[in-house]
C-alpha cells in the first residue's frame, strides 16, 4: 500500500451520504447512502480476488486466503453505517484501514500462516432499528431473530422489510456463525473516542475493555389542552416530567462520575399551540461497572416516577438494549500493545473506553478479541466534527498490518 492508496480510498467514501449543510454523514442501515457504500466495500474485495461471504442480513466477510494459508483465521474490519449526522471515521476507518493492510502485507510479499478476514457488519449504530451492533448480534446469535422482527424504524417499517428490500450479495458464499466462530482472534481498528491517546501522545492504543452500557425508553404521558386557555396549575405537561428527568440524569451522573444523555425526544402531537399527551425520550446511560449502571438508571427512573406523581402525568421505562461489561482478552491485548522486537518502536498504551463496538459482541461470543485505536485530536465523535489527522491515520494501517502480521504467523 502506498499512502495514496489509502487517501484515494479515503477519498471515494468521503461524499457517500455526507450532508451538504452539516457535513455529517446519513448513512443510515439500508438506505441508498449505506448500500453506496456497501457496494463500494464488495467492489474493493473483488479488486483484491477475496472471497465474499454473506448472511441474509447484509454483514458481510471478505477472505484472503493465499496458498499456504490454512487453520482458523484472522479477523478484522469494523461498520460502514454512521449515527444520524455523524462523522467519517467512526467505522470506515476500520474498514478501509484493513482493506489497506492487507495491501501492505501483499506489498511485502509475505504470505499469511492462515486466511485473513474483513468483516463489515450492519446497524452497528443502532441509529434506525434502535438495538446498537445489531448485524453482529444477529450473527453471533446474541440476538435472536424473533426480537429483530419486531424492530421497526421511525416510519414504522420492519427491520426484516428493509432487510429483503435491500440489494444484498446473492453470489456470495454463506456466512455461517458455526463456521465464523473457529477464527483464532478479531481485531476491529477503531477511530479513538475520547482524548485518552492525545494526553499519552500516542497515534495507536488498544483497548482494555468496554464500560457496560445501555438505552431506555421513557414514556411519559399526560393530558393534551390548549396553550393559551389552560391555566398553569392545571396542567397535565409530560414535557416538564421529561425536562426534570433530563436534570436529575445529568445531576445523578456528573455526581457519581458516570454519562447519561437523554439525545433523542418524540412529542406528541408537537404543537406549538398545545400542551403535548406524550413525551418519548430515550437514555443512553454508562458506567464504570454493570451495579452503577443499574444504580444510575434506577435513580433516574425513581426521579421520572416520583416527578410524575407530583405533576399528574405518567412515566413508564423500557430497557431496549442493555450492553454488559466486555473485558477485551488480556493476553492478546498485551500481545498486541507489547513493543515490537527488532523495530525499536515503542509499546503502544492499553485503555479502556465507554463506546460500544461490535467487537464487544463478538468477544461476548467467545471470540478472543482485541481492538486497536487511532488518535483522535479533539476527541469528538458521533458527530460532523470528528476528525483523525492522516498520519495518524496511517500510522493505524501500519499498526493493524504488523498486528495481523504477528496474528497470521503460525
Ligand atoms: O454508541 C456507541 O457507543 C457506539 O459508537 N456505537
Ligand atoms: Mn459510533
Ligand atoms: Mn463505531
Amino acid at each position: 500500500m502506498s499512502h495514496a492508496d489509502f487517501t484515494q480510498m479515503w477519498r471515494d467514501l468521503a461524499p457517500v451520504g455526507r450532508s451538504a449543510s452539516s457535513g455529517g454523514y446519513f448513512r443510515q442501515p439500508f438506505t441508498s447512502a449505506e448500500r453506496e457504500v456497501a457496494a463500494w466495500f464488495l467492489e474493493q474485495c473483488r479488486s483484491r480476488d477475496l472471497e465474499i461471504t454473506a448472511d441474509e442480513y447484509g454483514n458481510v466477510v471478505a477472505w484472503w486466503r493465499p496458498e499456504g494459508a490454512s487453520g482458523p483465521g484472522v479477523l478484522t474490519g469494523s461498520h460502514l453505517d454512521s449515527v444520524l449526522d455523524g462523522g467519517a471515521y467512526d467505522g470506515p476507518l476500520g474498514v478501509v484501514s484493513a482493506l489497506a493492510a492487507v495491501d501492505v502485507l501483499r506489498d511485502r510479499g509475505g504470505t499469511p500462516g492462515r486466511p485473513l478476514g474483513i468483516g463489515v457488519f450492519v446497524e452497528e449504530e443502532g441509529s434506525r432499528f434502535g438495538l446498537a451492533c445489531l448485524g453482529s448480534r444477529l450473527l453471533t446469535g446474541t440476538t435472536p431473530v424473533e426480537q429483530a422482527r419486531e424492530l421497526r424504524d421511525r416510519d414504522g417499517v420492519f427491520f426484516l422489510d428493509a432487510v429483503a428490500a435491500a440489494d444484498l450479495p446473492s453470489d456470495a458464499t454463506p456466512l455461517r456463525w458455526e463456521d465464523l466462530r473457529q477464527v483464532d482472534c478479531f481485531v476491529e481498528l477503531h477511530v479513538e473516542q475520547g482524548r485518552d491517546l492525545v494526553d499519552r501522545d500516542a497515534a495507536v492504543g488498544v483497548a482494555s475493555s468496554i464500560w457496560p452500557h445501555g438505552r431506555y425508553r421513557f414514556d411519559f404521558g399526560g393530558d393534551a389542552n390548549h396553550a393559551g386557555t389552560t391555566r398553569m396549575e392545571d396542567r397535565h405537561d409530560p414535557m416538564l416530567t421529561y425536562a426534570g428527568t433530563a436534570l436529575a440524569a445529568n445531576e445523578a451522573a456528573r455526581l457519581a462520575g458516570q454519562r447519561a444523555t437523554f439525545g433523542r425526544v418524540d412529542v406528541h402531537p408537537n404543537g406549538t399551540n398545545a400542551v403535548p399527551s406524550r413525551v418519548t425520550a430515550w437514555l443512553d446511560a454508562r458506567a464504570d461497572s454493570e451495579e452503577h449502571l443499574a444504580a444510575l438508571v434506577a435513580e433516574v427512573e425513581r426521579s421520572a416516577v416520583d416527578r410524575a406523581a407530583r405533576e399528574g402525568t405518567s412515566a413508564a421505562v423500557t430497557a431496549e438494549s442493555v450492553s454488559p461489561e466486555v473485558v477485551f482478552d488480556p493476553g492478546l491485548a498485551r500481545r498486541i500493545a507489547a513493543p515490537a522486537a527488532g523495530t525499536g518502536r515503542a509499546g503502544w498504551p492499553v485503555i479502556p473506553t465507554m463506546a460500544g463496538h461490535d467487537a464487544g459482541i463478538l468477544s461476548g461470543a467467545g471470540v478472543p478479541t482485541a481492538m486497536l485505536f487511532v488518535r483522535n485530536p479533539t476527541g469528538v465523535s458521533h458527530s460532523p466534527a470528528e476528525h483523525a489527522a492522516e498520519v495518524d491515520c496511517l500510522a493505524g494501517v501500519n499498526a493493524l498490518a504488523e498486528t495481523l502480521e504477528r496474528l497470521t504467523r503460525t
